[in-house]
C-alpha cells in the first residue's frame, strides 16, 4: 500500500525558492477606487512624485515599491502597506502629503544603509488593524 499522501505533501524541511529580485521591504501605495481621488473628495496622493523619485534613485533594489489599486479597507484612505520580512503593516488616514515625503525619505534611508530602518514616526501615527480578530467561538 503506498502513501498517495507523500507525493503531494511539500517537503518543510527544503530551503524556499529564493527570487534574484529580493528585496528588503516592499511598499504598496494605493490609488484605487478612493485613495487618491480627489474629485471624490479624498485627500491626494503624489503618486507621480513618489514613482519619479523611486525610479531616478533605484529604490526598487531595496525597498520596491507597488503602486496599487484598492487593497480593500477604502474608509481608512488613503492606504499605504509596508511589508518585510518581519510582516505587514498598515496605514490609513494619510492626509498630509509629509506622511508620503517620510516615507520616501525612509526608503532612501533603508537603501542607503542595506537594512530595514524604523518606519518614521508620523507614519506609524496611522497603523491600523486589517484583519478581524478570529472568533472567539
Ligand atoms: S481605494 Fe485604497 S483601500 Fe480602497
Amino acid at each position: 500500500m503506498s502513501d498517495s499522501s507523500a507525493l503531494s505533501t511539500p517537503d518543510e524541511t527544503a530551503p524556499l525558492p529564493a527570487t534574484a529580485r529580493a528585496a528588503l521591504a516592499q511598499v504598496a501605495c494605493c490609488v484605487g477606487c478612493c485613495c487618491g481621488r480627489v474629485d471624490r473628495g479624498f485627500p491626494p496622493v503624489p503618486v507621480e512624485r513618489i514613482k519619479e523619485v523611486w525610479k531616478r534613485e533605484k529604490l526598487n533594489r531595496t525597498v520596491q515599491l507597488t503602486i496599487s489599486g484598492c487593497l480593500g479597507p477604502c474608509d481608512m484612505a488613503n492606504v499605504i502597506l509596508v511589508m518585510t520580512a518581519a510582516g505587514t503593516e498598515w496605514f490609513g488616514g494619510i492626509e498630509d502629503e509629509g506622511v508620503f515625503t517620510g516615507v520616501i525619505d525612509w526608503a532612501r534611508a533603508c537603501h542607503a544603509a542595506g537594512v530595514v530602518l524604523p518606519l518614521p514616526a508620523a507614519l506609524e501615527r496611522h497603523r491600523f488593524c486589517r484583519f478581524a480578530a478570529p472568533s472567539a467561538t
